[in-house]
């Protein structure tokens, strides 16, 4: 069976997809790079996909930018960001050179567009540009991510640290060529008591110094004994005279699928964040789509009275039409609340409980098969338990459970954005919490949302919940279905 693509999210018209790469907002547009291997489902020699957007919610393709060619990136153009040097869009990204033994090089390149589209690039003759090896052995040693301030151009890169930690590398350059090694700018062994599981190889650092005053760094945490155990960290600190110091750290999202996140700083100054969310399904299923990998919805990041604020993009939600509206909808155990979704849709909910009541959320369901996926929550536990093992009728989908803590806020009102666009839901709670979950529905009914109120069993009270506000949104499918070819054009393959 064919997986319904998503069409609000970007998605490669063909082959393969993993991190975002070059996010820049340049001359009105939002340009989304991405690792890509159209002619692959899987991994393979990657280059950079482009597409580009104004309004967030409509994505224009555009040929590839920047593709392997003999020399520093013959076997490769792997993760990288775009700065803006005097106008000049400068792509800076990691070459990969595969070597007889089996192992590979990693060198930093440079890339230059004075295409107003950003669709013309030229590789710089001097590639790969100076650097100043660090002064310990590294193997992973990739994704620059470059910004300027008082001090020149400052690059990070990813890599491993010979403790064993997954680490950060800081380095200074006057003009973008030439590099000096500064020092490690964060190891795994740095963080502050209570940090996730932070693997060996830190890859795609990206940095934001955030409106508020602090730094906000991103890692993604690997390690190759654990293939499973992937996700971006965010770690929260200050950034001055070349030091980052950890203030607090958490991940980024708490949900199976997203990974690399990296940052896009817009025009007005906010600062968004995507990732990539790989597909679950089993290597047969994956087959019978042209495609692979999905890439997360642009969402708000930043930070308030110390903690990490997370939103979808405020052009999204506003972007989409009102389809239904509920209000002041008492749910009780007996009676719970559905209502058929547009298969893209925006859900946004406040739920009203006490420390007596818990809901269940189910997403993507069908009364017939009974396909859902769970989002559960009780007041008295304090957690979010989102649950895919029944979201899949298919044999050899990943299932599985996703949690985050989330106290009972004191006024007992619990706020959810929710974004459901075929194979990806995306959930958001509390304006900081987000799951991304990557989910494959077989039953052609499986599109309703359920809200119930579960029973308290430890009190004589019935269980009160409250449905405050509940609205679901759609877009003009027709517009985004343009985003995307036909599947008959996909699966005929790159021209
Ligand atoms: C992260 C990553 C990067 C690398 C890229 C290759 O997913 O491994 O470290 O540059 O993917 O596609």
């Amino acid at each position: 069976m064919i997986q319904d693509r998503p069409l609000l999210h970007i998605t490669p018209p063909t082959g393969w997809l993993n991190d975002p790469n070059g996010l820049v907002h340049w001359k009105g547009r939002h340009h989304v790079f991405y690792q890509s291997d159209p002619a692959s489902l899987w991994f393979g020699v990657m280059q950079w996909g482009h597409v580009s957007s104004e309004d967030l919610v409509t994505w224009k393709q555009h040929p590839a930018a920047l593709v392997p060619s003999p020399g520093a990136d013959l076997a490769g153009c792997w993760s990288g960001c775009i700065v803006d040097d005097e106008g000049v869009a400068t792509a800076i990204y990691t070459g990969i050179v595969k070597l007889d033994n089996g192992g590979k090089t990693q060198s930093v390149l440079i890339a230059t567009s004075t295409d107003p589209e950003l669709v013309e690039w030229t590789k710089d003759p001097e590639n790969p540009v100076v650097i100043e090896p660090p002064d310990f052995e590294v193997d992973a040693f990739r994704d620059p991510y470059v910004w300027r301030d008082g001090n020149g151009w400052a690059m990070l890169l990813g890599t491993d640290l010979p403790d064993g930690h997954g680490g950060v590398l800081l380095y200074r350059s006057p003009d973008l060529r030439d590099w000096r090694f500064r020092g490690v700018l964060l190891s795994g062994a740095d963080l502050p008591a209570g940090a996730p599981w932070t693997g060996s190889v830190w890859e795609c650092p990206n940095l934001a110094i955030l409106p508020s005053g602090e730094a906000l760094l991103l890692i993604s945490v690997h390690d190759p004994s654990t293939l499973s155990l992937h996700y971006t960290v965010a770690v929260i600190g200050t950034f001055a005279s070349d030091r980052f110091i950890a203030i607090s750290s958490r991940r980024l999202d708490h949900g199976h699928d997203c990974y690399a996140a990296a940052l896009e700083k817009t025009a007005d100054g906010r600062f968004l964040t995507y990732g990539w969310a790989w597909e679950t399904l089993s290597p047969e299923d994956r087959e019978t789509q042209a495609w692979s990998g999905v890439m997360t919805l642009p969402r708000e990041v930043g930070v308030r009275d110390g903690v990490l604020i997370l939103t979808p993009a405020r052009e999204i939600r506003e972007g989409a039409t009102l389809k239904t509206k509920v209000e002041s909808r008492v749910v009780t155990p007996n009676n719970p609340l559905e209502i058929v979704a547009p298969s893209v849709a925006v859900v946004e909910a406040t739920l009203l409980l006490d420390h007596k009541s818990s809901f269940r959320i189910a997403l993507r369901s069908s009364p017939t098969s009974g396909e859902e996926l769970r989002i559960d929550y009780s007041g008295s536990r304090g957690s979010i338990v989102i649950d895919r093992s029944q979201a899949s009728q298919l044999v050899n989908v990943l299932g599985g459970q996703s949690t985050a803590e989330y106290p009972l806020p004191y006024d007992g009102r619990v706020t959810l954005t929710i974004i459901i666009d075929g194979t990806i839901v995306e959930i958001f709670v509390g304006n900081s919490i987000a799951f991304s979950e990557r989910i494959y529905p077989q039953s052609a009914d499986a599109n309703m949302i359920r809200i119930e109120s579960q029973v308290a069993t430890f009190s004589e009270q019935p269980a009160t919940l409250v449905v405050e506000r509940l609205t679901i949104s759609t877009f003009d499918m027709s517009a985004l279905a343009r985003a995307v070819p036909a599947l008959s054009d996909a699966l005929a393959g790159p021209a």
